[in-house]
């Protein structure tokens, strides 16, 4: 009997729900360290992470609005967190809530780069932004960057909250285990 070992593209894969996947990258978005558990989960060893841009792992089901606001915020030196489907080396995706913040150098004050911190994106949240993404992503093709950072700018105001309510809202957890690895990186 052979057994088929090839992944289907569209197969999820489960997330272990307190291990985490931490990268840094340089200014560029250039992957400078990975720990072992994105390896696991990417498929990527880390020889091939490091020194590659971070759209490695892009899925394209992931609208360029939610790159830009990330973008945008962490220029500003703001925090954010940002649900984002990743795309593994098989093609398999997964779901994280992704926490990315600045690098300051201690001594010039300089920004030399970026952290992010991933984990497991709740239920509610994927259930959440799948067909807001889906929207987003039908409205950059068809209309562009600037009409789905506008949808994206309503939506929220119809929904009478900032960006960072809404991600309260559908993640509904604290983030404890952010603080908890923020503190090991420093
Ligand atoms: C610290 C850091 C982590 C990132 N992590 C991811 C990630 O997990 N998945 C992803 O698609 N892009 C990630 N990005 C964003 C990519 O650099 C890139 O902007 C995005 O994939 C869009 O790529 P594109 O402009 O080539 O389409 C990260 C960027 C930074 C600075």
């Amino acid at each position: 009997m052979t057994l088929n070992m090839d992944s289907n593209t569209t197969d999820k894969i489960e997330l272990d729900s307190v291990k985490c996947i931490l990268s840094t990258t340089d200014l560029k978005g250039n992957i400078k360290y990975s720990n072992r558990y994105f390896s696991e989960v990417s498929g990527y060893s880390k020889e091939e992470l490091h020194g590659s841009p971070h759209s490695i792992i892009r899925h394209p089901d992931m609208p360029k609005v939610m790159f830009k606001l990330m973008w945008d915020r962490l220029k500003k030196n703001e925090n954010i967190i940002v649900i984002v489907k990743n795309k593994a080396k098989d093609g398999r995706y997964y779901w994280v809530k992704t926490f990315f913040e600045t690098k300051y150098h201690p001594i010039t004050k300089e920004p030399y780069g970026y952290l992010s911190i991933r984990h497991a994106a709740p239920k509610k949240a994927i259930r959440e932004v799948e067909p807001l993404y889906k929207r987003l992503r039908s409205i950059e093709a068809r209309q562009g960057l600037d009409a789905s950072q506008d949808y994206l700018i309503r939506y929220l105001m119809k929904e009478g909250k900032t960006y960072d309510e809404y991600l309260n809202e559908i993640t509904e957890e604290k983030n404890i285990i952010i603080d908890f690895f923020k503190k090991q990186i420093h």
